[in-house]
């Protein structure tokens, strides 16, 4: 269907409440058009309408945070009303959060947002890629800042509420678009694979 990789058009969609998933579709997008693909990026708690019909893309890809334990309702609205299509495609969902500042947490068996999400949804990505995201207290309100740095004490993470902290690995970012380059190339979304590490350790 798309003969020249090099054109094959994707759609970036993000849920992003504090910026760090935008940001990360950013540069899914920078990697993916420096490859010569066309990124339509787009954010899906906003969507109305999609800027071309699923149809016309050959891949599409979900970048969503966790908020207290949750994807944005938006994100479940979209899949559960386009999974023929993204089940047909090749399709990459990249969940959002802290705990994955672990290395073991990335897991698809470790990480029970990833697992309720796509339990929920009957949706079988091509590739699922589980990111870690950022913490950026002075940002929140005093209730979020209070909560967030409760479960970071709990979780023995970090609890300086006046600084800013980055957990994204930004290779692995850089990693994943290859890999959907990859598998334009190949247009075998079928399988579903664990971006860039095994799947059980
Ligand atoms: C109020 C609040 C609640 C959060 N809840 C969770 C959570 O339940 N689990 C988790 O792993 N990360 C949680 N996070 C971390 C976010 O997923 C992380 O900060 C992410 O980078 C946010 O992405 P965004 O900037 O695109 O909104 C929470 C962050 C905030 C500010």
């Amino acid at each position: 269907m798309y003969q020249d990789i090099s054109y094959a058009p994707v759609l970036l969609l993000y849920s992003s409440r504090f910026g760090q998933s935008r940001t990360i579709a950013e540069r899914l997008a920078g990697h993916l058009n420096s490859s010569g693909h066309i990124c339509t990026l787009q954010n899906i708690e906003k969507l109305v309408t999609l800027a071309q019909p699923l149809d016309n893309y050959a891949a599409i890809v979900i970048v969503a945070s966790i908020r207290y334990g949750h994807f944005h309702r938006r994100v479940k609205a979209f899949v559960q009303q386009n999974l023929a299509a993204l089940n047909q495609k090749l399709s990459v969902f990249v969940p959002v959060c802290l705990i994955a500042r672990r290395q073991e947490k990335r897991q698809i068996e470790t990480n029970s947002y990833t697992r309720k999400l796509l339990a929920k949804t009957g949706w079988k990505p091509s590739i699922i890629s589980i990111t870690a995201g950022a913490l950026r207290y002075p940002i929140y309100n005093f209730f979020d800042r209070f909560m967030v740095r409760l479960i970071m004490v709990m979780m023995k993470g970090d609890t300086d509420t006046s600084r800013e902290y980055e957990y994204t690995d930004w290779e692995q970012v850089h990693m994943l678009a290859q890999q959907i380059h990859q598998q334009l190339g190949t247009q075998m979304p079928q399988k579903t694979e664990q971006a860039n590490q095994p799947l059980s350790e």
